[in-house]
C-alpha cells in the first residue's frame, strides 16, 4: 500500500474493496484522514467491509458495481480526479471459504461462481451447456490446463447421464479424468479448471482491460495506481495495458516522423512486479503467488 503513497486529505478508490483490508491500510497510513470510494461487485463483500470500515464514518463510501464502471461511479458521486486507485484482483478468502457459491473444489456447493449475483450465467450453465470443443478451449485458455480436452470430454460424458450441479461433483469428474500419476504434486487437479470456469462466468480478463483503460485517466497527474494479481493471465494483461499507457509514439518505426501524436500518460513504477517476501508468504498463503504492479499518472 506504501507504493500508493497515500496522504491525509487524499481521495482513493479501492476498486475491489472486498473485506476492506486495503482500504483500512490506506486509512491507517493517513491517520484516518483520507477519503475512500470502495467498489465491489459482490454485495456480500460490501456488508463485511461496511462493518469493518464503519469507524471511519463518512470518509468511506461503498458502492455495489463492477470496477469496469469506475468512471460512472465517480461521475455519479460528483468526483473529479482522484489521488490513487487500487485493485486486488480475484476472489477473497471469504468468497472461497464461506460464500456457498461453489468457488472451492473442496466443498460441495451449488455450482454458481458468480461474484455478482445479478450476472445471468452461472458456472452450472457453462459446465452443462457449452459444447465439448468450447469447454476444452475455455479450460485451455483461461486455465492454461494441458489436460483440457480430456477434462472437457469427461464433463460431457458425465452430464450426458445427469446434470452436474455441485462443485464437488465437478471436482471429482476432473480428478478422475486426469491419470493419477499426472496429478499435480502441490495443487488439486481441479485448480486450473475451476479458475477457467470462474474467469468465464465473471468475464474477469476482459473486465481488467476495460477497468485499467478507464482508471488511469481518472488519476490526477502524480496520482498512482496499484494492481495486485494472483495468476499469470491477470498479470500479463496488467503488464501489457500499463506498457500501452506508458508508450508515447506508436507509429511504425519506419515512418520518418510521428503521425500519431500519442503521449505517454503513465510512468511505470514496477519494471518487474513486486512479490511478497518469505515472511508474508508464510503468513498468508494467498499472497504467495501475488504480483503487484504500479504506475504514476503523468
Ligand atoms: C481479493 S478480494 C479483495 C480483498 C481486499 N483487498 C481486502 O483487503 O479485503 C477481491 C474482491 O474483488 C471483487 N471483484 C472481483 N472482480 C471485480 C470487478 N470486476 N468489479 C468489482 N469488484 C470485483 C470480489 O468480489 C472480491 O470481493
Amino acid at each position: 500500500m506504501k507504493l500508493l503513497r497515500p496522504v491525509p486529505g487524499g481521495l482513493y478508490v479501492d476498486s475491489t474493496v472486498g473485506m476492506g483490508g486495503y482500504s483500512e491500510a490506506i486509512l491507517e497510513l493517513t491517520d484516518g484522514q483520507a477519503d475512500i470510494i470502495g467498489i465491489d461487485s459482490d454485495p456480500e463483500a460490501l456488508t463485511y467491509s461496511q462493518s469493518r470500515l464503519a469507524k471511519y464514518g463518512s470518509n468511506v463510501r461503498l458502492i455495489h458495481n463492477n470496477f469496469t464502471e469506475i468512471d460512472t461511479v465517480l461521475a455519479e458521486l460528483g468526483t473529479g480526479e482522484v489521488d490513487g486507485i487500487v485493485a486486488d484482483l480475484g476472489l477473497s478468502s471469504h468468497q472461497i471459504e464461506l460464500s456457498g457459491r461453489g468457488f472451492s473444489f473442496l466443498r460441495n456447493e451449488p455450482l454458481d461462481m458468480r461474484m455478482d449475483p445479478t450476472l445471468e450465467v452461472t458456472a452450472r450453465d457453462i459446465v452443462n451447456e457449452t459444447d465439448v470443443e468450447g469447454l476444452a478451449n475455455l479450460i485451455k485458455t483461461y486455465g492454461e490446463e494441458k489436460w483440457a480436452t480430456k477434462i472437457a470430454r469427461a464433463i460431457a460424458k458425465a452430464r450426458g447421464q445427469r446434470p452436474i450441479n455441485t462443485s464437488l461433483e465437478l471436482a471429482n469428474i476432473i480428478s478422475s479424468s486426469i491419470p493419477k500419476k499426472f496429478h499435480p504434486r502441490f495443487t488439486h487437479p481441479a485448480t486450473r479448471t475451476f479458475q477457467a470456469i470462474r474467469i468465464a462466468v465473471n468475464n474477469e480478463l476482459e473486465n481488467i482491460k476495460v477497468f485499467l483503460y478507464k482508471a488511469v485517466p481518472l488519476l490526477r497527474p502524480g496520482g498512482r495506481i496499484a494492481v495486485a494479481c494472483f495468476h499469470s493471465l491477470e498479470d500479463r494483461i496488467v503488464k501489457n495495458v500499463f506498457k500501452k499507457l506508458a508508450a508515447s509514439c506508436t507509429c511504425p518505426p519506419e515512418l520518418p516522423e510521428c503521425l500519431c501524436d500519442k503521449k505517454s500518460c503513465l510512468n511505470i513504477l514496477t519494471r518487474t512486479p513486486l512479490q511478497p517476501g518469505i515472511e508474508e508468504a508464510m503468513e498468508n498463503r494467498r499472497s504467495r503467488s501475488a504480483k503487484l504492479r504500479a504506475g504514476e499518472r503523468i
